[in-house]
């Protein structure tokens, strides 16, 4: 895999410099910033894995929800600390959808080619060794991408999402205002909603989630992961998870 990619990187490096690239060299990953299915809602999570991942999962649960968690290898914490890489594999073994969101939730944009690529590599290789399943979705930080990134992403059969929704919580919005955005989508009726919100806001998880759910069921729309509402398969491959050693660190 990681010779693969090594190879298709050889490549791009070689094909950019050439008048005619190769076609495959030239693809773009696909970039998802709707749902497909309608009557779906996605709704997503960024940043963590963080503490209230138990609370979301249960509250998910409760409502029988899923939702996709966008992750990265070191933001709040490192993912292969005991506590993150056990939420990492609770939210998998509860059925949400779990994605890339870089290693270090860069600026993807302003890195080289490598860069970019070790960004995304690395999280993934952490995602894989802790649940054993590899992630065919990545949401790149702040929502920037470029030609490069669409490249190594394609390079790696990812798909980029982005978000129709934004609930505002990073926004440093107040609560009504988040709700209010719920609010106003819902007021225009649209066939799936794609709903951008992070792991690692306690309004989030207790005042703005909770509502969101309740409005968007009675709404009628059925709450999937990204994958299931658009249709793709949210993994290129399932295994078993990895055993903790040496290489479980930041
Ligand atoms: C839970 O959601 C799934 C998938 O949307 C649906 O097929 C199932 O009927 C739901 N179960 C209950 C108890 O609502
Ligand atoms: C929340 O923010 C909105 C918009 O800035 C403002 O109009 C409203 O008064 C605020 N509400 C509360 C409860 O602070």
């Amino acid at each position: 895999m990681v010779l693969a990619l090594t190879l298709a990187m050889a490549c791009l490096a070689v094909s950019t410099a050439l008048a005619r690239p190769s076609l495959e060299m030239r693809q773009r990953a696909q970039v998802i910033s709707h749902c497909i299915v309608p009557g779906t809602a996605a709704l997503t999570f960024d940043d963590g894995p963080y503490e209230y991942m138990y609370e979301i999962t249960s509250m998910l649960r409760a409502h029988n929800v899923s939702a996709t968690f966008f992750f990265n290898g070191e933001n709040y914490g490192c993912i292969y600390s005991p506590e993150n890489a056990r939420r990492v594999k609770h939210a998998y073994d509860q059925g949400h959808q779990i994605a890339s969101h870089t290693w270090s939730h860069a600026d993807l944009t302003a890195l080289s080619l490598d860069k970019i690529s070790n960004e995304m590599q690395r999280v993934d290789k952490a995602i894989e060794k802790i649940t054993g399943a590899t992630p065919s979705f990545i949401r790149p930080p702040y929502g920037l991408y470029n030609e490069k990134v669409l490249r190594v992403a394609a390079a790696r059969r990812q798909s980029i999402v982005l978000w129709d929704l934004d609930s505002g919580d990073s926004l440093n919005i107040n609560i009504s205002a988040q709700k209010s955005r719920y609010d106003q989508t819902l007021r225009r009726h649209p066939k799936t909603i794609l709903a951008l919100n992070h792991e690692v806001y306690p309004s989030t998880v207790h005042s703005v989630l909770p509502y969101a759910i309740k409005q968007l069921h009675s709404a009628g729309y059925r709450m999937v992961t990204v994958a299931e509402c658009a249709g793709l398969s949210p993994y290129h491959s399932r295994s078993k998870p990895a055993h903790r050693d040496s290489s479980w660190h930041c």
